[in-house]
């Protein structure tokens, strides 16, 4: 009897400490509990684990993951990476994913015939294009509304690497080669993101721009270069945004990874610029965790166990202190604590991917640049007979490859954008077209889904079949295709430039069309510049539609038929040739032959160097400085309307200066236009660019004849240069021009002022 007493009372105590754990397990509880209070109760292992990724789920051996993360299944599959839960103090394990065109996760089905998914959105060089940040903002929030939607806490974009070199292969993901439209994009992506609970991440941070050996790659960059170009976009957007997590890097810049990099990730990220939430490595990113730790990268992903276990060594045996791996925790805990997963917010998994769907079509057709309209060829204001030519226009090119891919349910082809647009198109060339891509593409050698697979030569097409073709359709619409992604660069052959089958294709397509005076439309559908100064003359218009996303045809067909007015313009420079960029000598790098590798395992790469030797003459700052001239400059793009610009009238409150414009419509159709504003600097202590970009604004749509006034408001500090000699920023005396342009070269109107 006294047994079975004994025994009662003993299940009921496992009973009453199962319902209520803190009667018999006082650990403090994340939330309920301080955040200082939860990481004393942390042991070393618990601290380490948090701050090391759970590793990815299709590991390999190279890359094995905890025995626990094994166990645990995947809250939302192709996520990109997740962090340890530690149930005892309620810390929940977080879901990362993908990337800067959309939610990047697995297209599984389940068992309700749910699918799952994502929105392609046009990439983000074609939405800084349309200089439009409202825009951005609301593709921000779409993203951040669908991460939610499928249950994810922190979305790993955008990417905000300046376009360096028009080859970087990742160029696509990123927004321009200026530091102002890179910053502002991103800070208004980032507050769409956010405002919708989930978290973004700002990345790579910093000096990511080739990808050629891009884990030990050492970015050599001077100090003005860095601060005024390659660090200056993400100060503005931590500044404008403060995104929950930052990116670093891959590389090194002068010889420090950036992931180990405490200057960079203590001292500027959070000292200079004041942010407050975590920092995390690109995956597998630098070398060693300990440095990256005392540097301020307070998480490892996507985590490997032997860097827990090193983290916990380092601590033991004083190499790394107590309060620095506390401090790493409660950074990563503050940011847990205002994410969905610990709120507990239930996820629908079904995002409106129909508006979505609508958002990205319209944002494609504001982010495309008319770069030609000879004779008002465009718009094609009514439907008729095209011949649609190229392999791109049957097999849009929606994204670029890589983590910046999506998986989306849909690609809207050229062909399916013209027809729904009531263009009649010939069947028997799409049949051809099909059948050459399918058969090509089965001929490629099959490479893993985050490598870009060899590009398919472009069909070509005898001048017995183009005249035919002539004789039967009214015009010509040829597209030019291009892809790219991660680990590799773009090259110049058959990349940047034609191709000899695209350059004879366009070659006799002018000929056969022009010959029966009928007209020729290039569609660019690429991801970053390619030349176009030899071959522009073949054609009457070309429009730039850049990658799209999954909407793409539709968007080409709004433009195309004027349904929407073209108002995108350069966030980017297209040279005229590839020798004119000023880092083409030292682009994308090289070897450093003879050096022992930094890091070790799969796609570690060589160690290698790229001199930034150009500075901070990058883009049109080089051109414009140089009187190097383009085949389309920074800030260009036309309209299907014209707008006539008034006085610049500038004045001065203290250190702010107002400077305004009215911008009219003389055209015929309604129409928006981008205006920007530049400032001259004058030349005493620092050499500087003939002018720089220090504001710019959109107009609302103006209707025939309608005008508005745009003021730019600058403060003296936004003019400051950084000078390496007293390591400080400088805004020096003298007559500074603010300049209202149409694009770089096309300058309205300016005002001098004095400082
Ligand atoms: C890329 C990052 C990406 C990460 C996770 C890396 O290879 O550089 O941009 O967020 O993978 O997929």
């Amino acid at each position: 009897m006294k047994k079975l007493v004994t025994w009662t009372f003993a299940i009921s105590l496992v009973v009453s400490a199962v319902r209520h754990p803190h009667t018999q397990n006082p650990a403090p509880q994340l939330g309920k509990n301080t955040v200082k209070e939860v990481v004393a109760a942390m042991t070393t292992e618990e601290k380490a684990k948090l701050l090391v990724g759970m590793g990815l789920s299709d590991d390999s051996p190279d890359l094995p993951m905890s025995e626990e993360a094994k166990k645990l299944p995947e809250k939302v599959p192709g996520a990109a990476g997740r962090t340890h839960a530690i149930p005892r103090l309620g810390i929940p394990s977080l879901t990362l994913a993908d990337g800067p065109a959309g939610v990047r996760i697995k297209p599984r089905r389940n068992n309700t015939d749910k699918t799952y998914y994502a929105t392609g959105f046009p990439i983000a060089t074609l939405l800084a294009s349309s200089w439009d940040t409202d825009l951005v903002n609301r593709v921000g929030a779409a993203f951040g509304s669908e991460a939610h939607d499928y249950g994810i806490d922190i979305l790993l974009a955008p990417g905000m690497n300046i376009h360096r070199n028009p080859l970087g292969g990742r160029n696509f993901e990123y927004y321009s080669e200026d530091p102002l439209v890179t910053g502002s994009m991103a800070g208004a992506f980032v507050r769409g993101v956010q405002s919708k609970g989930v978290g973004a991440s700002i990345k790579h941070f910093a000096g990511n721009n080739q990808e050629f050996n891009r884990r030990q790659s050492n970015s050599v960059i001077d100090e003005r270069a860095l601060r005024e170009i390659y660090l200056k976009s993400f100060e503005i957007a931590v500044r404008d945004s403060n995104p929950w997590t930052v990116m670093s890097s891959y590389n090194l810049i002068n010889g420090t990874f950036t992931s180990e990099s405490r200057q960079l990730l203590t001292d500027l990220l959070r000292g200079e610029w004041g942010f407050k939430g975590f920092v995390m490595s690109d995956w597998w990113g630098g070398n060693d965790p300990i440095a990256q730790m005392k540097a301020g990268n307070d998480l490892l992903m996507p985590g490997l166990v032997h860097q827990t276990e090193l983290i916990v060594k380092a601590v033991n045996d004083g190499t790394v202190s107590r309060e620095q791996l506390d401090t790493n925790v409660e950074r990563v805990l503050n940011i847990i604590l205002q994410t969905p997963t610990f709120k507990q917010v239930k996820y629908s998994d079904q995002p409106d991917l129909q508006a979505h769907a609508q958002l990205a079509r319209a944002a494609a057709t504001e982010g495309m640049v008319l770069l030609k309209n000879d004779n008002k060829t465009l718009p094609l204001t009514r439907a008729r007979k095209v011949a649609l030519l190229g392999n791109s226009s049957y097999d849009l090119v929606a994204g670029g490859t890589g983590s910046g891919d999506v998986n989306k349910k849909y690609v809207i082809s050229l062909d399916q954008g013209l027809a729904a647009a009531g263009f009649t198109l010939d069947d028997s060339l799409k049949d051809t077209y099909t059948k050459f891509i399918t058969e090509e593409k089965a001929k490629r050698p099959r490479v893993p889904w985050f490598l870009l697979p060899p590009p398919i030569p472009e069909m070509p097409i005898g001048v017995d079949r183009l005249q035919q073709l002539a004789n039967d359709a009214e015009l010509a619409i040829v597209t030019v295709g291009r892809n790219s992604g991660e680990f590799n660069d773009r090259k110049v052959e058959d990349d940047f430039t034609l191709s000899t089958t695209e350059r004879a294709f366009i070659e006799n397509v002018s000929k056969v069309f022009h010959a029966q005076g009928k007209k020729v439309v290039a569609v660019l559908n690429i991801g970053g510049p390619i030349e176009i100064a030899s071959w522009r003359s073949k054609v009457d218009a070309i429009l730039l539609a850049w990658q799209p996303g999954q909407e793409g045809g539709h968007a080409i067909a709004d433009v195309l038929t004027g349904k929407v007015n073209p108002s995108g313009k350069l966030a980017t420079t297209f040279p005229v040739s590839y020798a004119d960029v000023p880092s083409a000598k030292t682009f994308p790098g090289r070897e450093l032959v003879g050096k022992p590798p930094l890091v070790r395992g799969p796609f570690a790469g060589k160690p290698s160097e790229a001199v930034y030797d150009e500075s901070i003459y990058v883009g049109y700052r080089h051109y414009n400085t140089l009187g190097v001239k383009p085949a389309y400059e920074f800030g260009y793009g036309l309209s299907y309307t014209s707008f006539d610009y008034g006085d610049v009238v500038l004045s001065s409150n203290g250190a702010r200066y107002d400077i305004s414009v009215t911008v009219k419509n003389t055209g015929r159709v309604p129409g928006r236009e981008v205006v920007q504003l530049y400032v001259s600097a004058p030349q005493q202590k620092l050499k500087k660019p003939e002018s720089e970009l220090r504001s710019f604004a959109k107009t609302r749509m103006l209707q025939p004849g309608e005008s508005q006034k745009l003021t730019f408001s600058i403060n003296t500090k936004d003019l400051a240069s950084y000078d390496p000699a007293c390591s400080c920023w400088v805004v020096e005396k003298g007559t500074y021009i603010a300049k209202v342009g149409a694009s770089s070269l096309d300058v309205r109107g300016s005002a001098p002022f004095k400082l």
